[in-house]
């Protein structure tokens, strides 16, 4: 059973601030199973238990979405007792959820990763068959083959009999291109770069369907979207 401060629900679920939250707690506003709570500190279950502010109950948010600016070198894995995930980047208010990756990237990628505690919607995010497409940057070395467009645009099946679907290959600068997909094989940019000749050297996610990182994230924070955002990434 998952429990959190009083204080800290109440901020989670209302536009109220913390010390407006403690006021209200201290003037006996705020009740816990019909209960009159004064101590802001007390551990609920959101699950389990009914907390009203002046009479009104407040509901637990039940699905949370978070955008990550994923940087290099961390692992996009549940929890690893020896390794940094991107799970230990989460704030810590918002660590109560169970939260998990909506896909992955790989360690040396960088860019737009999406964490929920939504089982559908990162199901629906990542099934094929939504047809989202990802937008990658790569910085690349080596010489493209010279229909490398049309190679991608029509599907590839690689060497180890991956079959992937059609891809967009755009070139931006000399040794910086961009690459559409819509499903997420295994290193399947890496791959698909490396079918028409291309190295990758550094991979970046900047867009999920009309879902993208804000110019203003760095690398390593996380912002909380609401559901309309999160659901940006269908359209
Ligand atoms: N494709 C890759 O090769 N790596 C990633 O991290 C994501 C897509």
């Amino acid at each position: 059973m998952k429990t959190v401060r009083l204080d800290k629900f109440l901020s989670e679920n209302t536009a109220l601030s913390r010390s407006q939250i403690r006021t209200a707690v201290k003037r006996g506003e705020v009740s816990v199973n019909e209960k009159v709570i004064y101590d802001f500190s007390l551990k609920i279950s959101p699950d389990e238990d009914s907390v009203c502010l002046n009479g009104e109950i407040i509901n637990n948010k039940k699905f949370i979405y978070l955008l990550l600016n994923k940087p290099s070198g961390i692992l996009t894995a549940s929890r690893d007792k020896s390794r940094e995930t991107v799970l230990d980047l989460v704030p810590e208010e918002f660590k109560h959820y169970d939260l998990f990756a909506v896909g992955r990237l790989d360690k040396d990628t960088t860019g737009l990763l999406l964490i929920t505690n939504d089982g559908d919607y990162a199901h629906r995010v990542i099934s094929p068959k939504s047809n989202v497409e990802k937008d990658y940057i790569a910085t690349v070395d080596g010489t493209p083959q010279k229909n490398a467009v049309s190679v991608l645009a029509e599907g590839v099946t690689l060497a180890d009999g991956t079959v992937c679907r059609p891809a967009k290959l755009e070139f931006l600068k000399d040794d910086t291109v961009r690459v559409t997909i819509t499903e997420g094989k295994y290193h399947q940019v890496k791959r698909l770069l490396g079918f028409v000749g291309l190295g990758v050297k550094t991979l970046h996610r900047e867009r999920i369907g009309s879902l993208c990182l804000p110019d203003n994230l760095k690398a390593g924070s996380i912002t909380e979207i609401n559901s309309d955002t999160a659901m940006l990434v269908f359209k």
